[in-house]
């Protein structure tokens, strides 16, 4: 970490919400949490040596219950995904899904995702940073929590790989209003696709449980892929 890098905030992006675990997901911690947990240190990560080997690295942020995130690893078995989340539950069901499904190319980290950013993703190691239906904190005064700000981009723009992207899904209009503004006024991302769509169109991305959420009520789903553009000390 650097100083122009540090995304210092007590300001978090989530709560813990209250949830239980059920017996068979606290299992899955005790069983699978050694095949597929990261735990969280203030140190970096040799991305070669958690994954046992060198390819393509994917983080997704907030995977909630984790199906899309296991499904994403079954259908690029040459890529490598890394996933953070701080809900318990969803953790315990992703490592069920996952033991299901046999994948071996999928590691979970339960910690907030700026701490995981600033202290344990090296400087431009990820080939792509997926963030789906993030939390939209509706009411203006808790708009401060919104994990899409500058400097939020700032960090995500070096830790991403050249040519890497920032791909992120909301449906709600005003926090896509608020995204369409704030990566506008970044000079680290171009707006490679932004697609609205009602849930029926064909992505590169499995539907999620929030978005299938979102699509009951009659939301309107937007679609976005931030490329990183070369910072002029990298020309
Ligand atoms: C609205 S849910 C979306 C879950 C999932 N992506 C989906 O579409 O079904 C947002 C998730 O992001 C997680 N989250 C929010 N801020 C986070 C952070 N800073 N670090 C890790 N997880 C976070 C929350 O715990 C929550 O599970």
């Amino acid at each position: 970490m650097n100083d122009t890098t540090a995304h210092k905030r007590t300001i978090r992006s989530f709560v813990r919400r209250a949830g239980r675990m059920t017996h068979s997901q606290q299992r899955a911690f005790e069983t699978l949490w050694p095949t597929y947990g990261v735990e969280y240190l203030a140190e970096q990560v040799d991305f070669a040596s958690l994954f046992g080997r060198s390819a393509p690295v994917v983080l997704e942020i907030g995977f909630g219950n984790g199906e899309t995130l296991v499904e994403q690893a079954v259908a690029n078995p040459d890529k490598d995904f890394l996933g953070i989340e701080v809900h318990e539950p969803g953790i315990g069901h992703c490592m069920l899904k996952a033991d299901e499904s046999g994948v071996t190319n999928l590691r979970l980290v339960n910690h907030d995702a700026i701490e995981v950013l600033n202290h344990m993703v090296p400087r431009k190691s990820l080939a792509r940073l997926n963030l789906y239906f993030p939390d939209p904190w509706p009411k203006k005064r808790h708009h401060k929590r919104r994990i899409v700000a500058p400097p939020f981009l700032e960090l995500v723009a070096d830790r991403l790989a050249a040519g890497g992207t920032l791909n992120i899904a909301t449906d709600w209009a005003n926090y896509a209003e608020h995204i369409d503004e704030v990566l506008s006024g970044s000079d680290r991302f171009s707006c490679s696709l932004r697609r609205e769509h009602g849930g029926d169109e064909p992505l590169d991305r499995p539907q999620t449980k929030f978005e299938r959420r979102g699509l009951r009520k009659g939301h309107r789903i937007v679609d976005w892929c931030f490329t990183l553009r070369s910072a002029p000390h990298d020309l």
